[in-house]
């Protein structure tokens, strides 16, 4: 799990550099345009609390904070193996700007601002990905190595006053974490590893680098990001408007973990007996994740990685939704579903049993996310209370509502690297 932190972006911190890149980050202290009073609702005692105030998911101005805030920390901006081998170069929209990724002969990962040091052109349009030894800028063709170092500029051999190593590429904060890659454009986020605290030992024995994504959607919603996330977080709707899931899951079962140091939030679920995976009858077409405990291979783990990353461990796949706030009322999902190699070495392997399952499920939230967001921007709409069934709900919730005041998103306050999470009853 290397960690790149560099030292370009280091001098930047110190106000030393003259690279003047600006991400829009926010003063962390600078409190999100919300009434403090209706915070302190969603703050209050579980069974006292209120959801977050309707204009959390409306406003203009709370959506450009967490832009610059919640966005510009660590969060999840996709998979490795998208990236793996050396040149790769890819750049993504990140906020309001674009980022650089670069894997590098050391098959190491670096980000980079996706600007040329010259006159500030883009490396590679938004959404473009090129393979070479070499970072070039399409401009005047200024060229970089791999590890965002200048060393070629036409027209300034014997220029005294010019030195390539002054104008090395803005480097970002990038690391990698079983197959996803997290970014923390601020530089100041801290480390990836407190953010995760918690989670290896959830995630990490079903070993997500090894899987292999055999299919993605990609989903616009039209509903804000966090009602798609608290959608994620509770299985009260199941009943509702979810006849397929409720045949092969009890939506009563499970029980959510207790908050750790990290900033995540996540549960269980049980398979009903006759099922063996989440699939429309219960079957499955792939096989088990090797190293499995028979408790993992009855149930299901759904862990939502704050802000944007959302893992549903199954016993023989892992989905994953990643989402990207593109308006307060507008948000863009990638759902993608990956299998062990020992499954997908069959030439008959066919993902569609997992993939049509959530497809049809993931459309059946999608429908609700956006119909809350309506009655939120109906100007009628009042912060509701919160079931008990709907206890990660308000983990989530609080988490938002501690980051809107500039307080840390864990409640847990002392350091405690091996601390157990707990699970708390329904
Ligand atoms: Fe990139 Fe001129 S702006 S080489
Ligand atoms: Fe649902």
């Amino acid at each position: 799990m290397p960690l790149f932190v560099p030292n370009e972006l280091a001098r930047q911190l110190d106000g030393n550099s003259p690279i003047a890149y600006d991400f829009k980050m926010a003063n962390p202290r600078t409190p999100a345009p919300l009434d403090p009073a209706a915070l302190a609702k969603s703050l209050a005692p579980f069974g006292e609390s209120r959801m977050l105030p309707p204009a959390a998911y409306t406003s203009d101005e709370v959506f450009a904070w967490e832009s610059a805030n919640f966005f510009s920390g660590w969060h999840c901006i996709g998979r490795s193996a998208d990236i793996a081998a050396a040149g790769m170069q890819r750049a993504d929209k990140v906020g309001e700007t674009t980022v650089l990724l670069v894997r590098g002969e050391d098959l190491v990962l670096r980000a980079f601002a996706n600007v040329c040091r010259h006159r500030g052109h883009e490396i590679l349009p938004c959404g473009g990905s090129t393979t070479a030894r070499a970072i070039t800028c399409p401009y005047h063709s200024w060229s970089y190595r791999l590890d965002g170092d200048l060393f070629s500029a036409a027209g300034y051999q014997g220029e005294s006053n010019f030195d390539v190593s002054e104008f090395p590429l803005a480097a970002l904060c990038v690391q990698e974490w079983h197959g996803w890659i997290f970014l923390d454009p601020s530089g100041t986020a801290g480390p990836l590893e407190m953010h995760l605290a918690g989670l290896e030992e959830r995630i990490g024995q079903y070993q997500p680098e090894r899987l292999v994504v055999m299919a993605t959607h990609e989903y616009v919603i039209e509903a804000n990001w966090k009602i798609i996330i608290e959608n994620y977080q509770e299985c009260y709707h199941c009943s509702s408007i979810h006849p397929e899931l409720c045949r092969v899951s009890p939506p009563e079962s499970g029980e959510n973990w207790a908050p750790t140091l990290g900033s995540w939030v996540g549960g269980w679920q049980d398979l009903r007996e006759h099922a063996m995976t989440m699939s429309l009858d219960g079957h499955s077409d792939g096989v088990p994740i090797p190293n499995l405990s028979a408790t993992e291979l009855r149930r299901i783990d759904y862990i939502g990685v704050f802000p944007n990353l959302l893992v549903s461990l199954h016993p023989d796949y892992i989905m994953t939704h990643r989402a990207i706030p593109l308006s307060p009322g507008r948000t863009w999902v990638e759902c993608s579903w990956a299998f062990p190699p020992e499954a997908i070495a069959s030439p008959t392997f066919d993902p569609a049993y997992a993939v049509d399952f959530w497809d049809i499920t993931n459309r059946e939230d999608w429908t609700a996310c956006e119909s809350v967001q309506r009655g939120l921007e109906s100007g009628f709409a009042k912060a509701g209370p919160l079931s008990p069934a709907e206890d990660a709900i308000y983990q989530f919730v609080t988490m938002v509502a501690r980051g809107y005041l500039g307080q840390p998103l864990s409640p847990l306050k002392a350091a405690a690297p091996n601390s157990q999470t707990e699970k708390v009853d329904h």
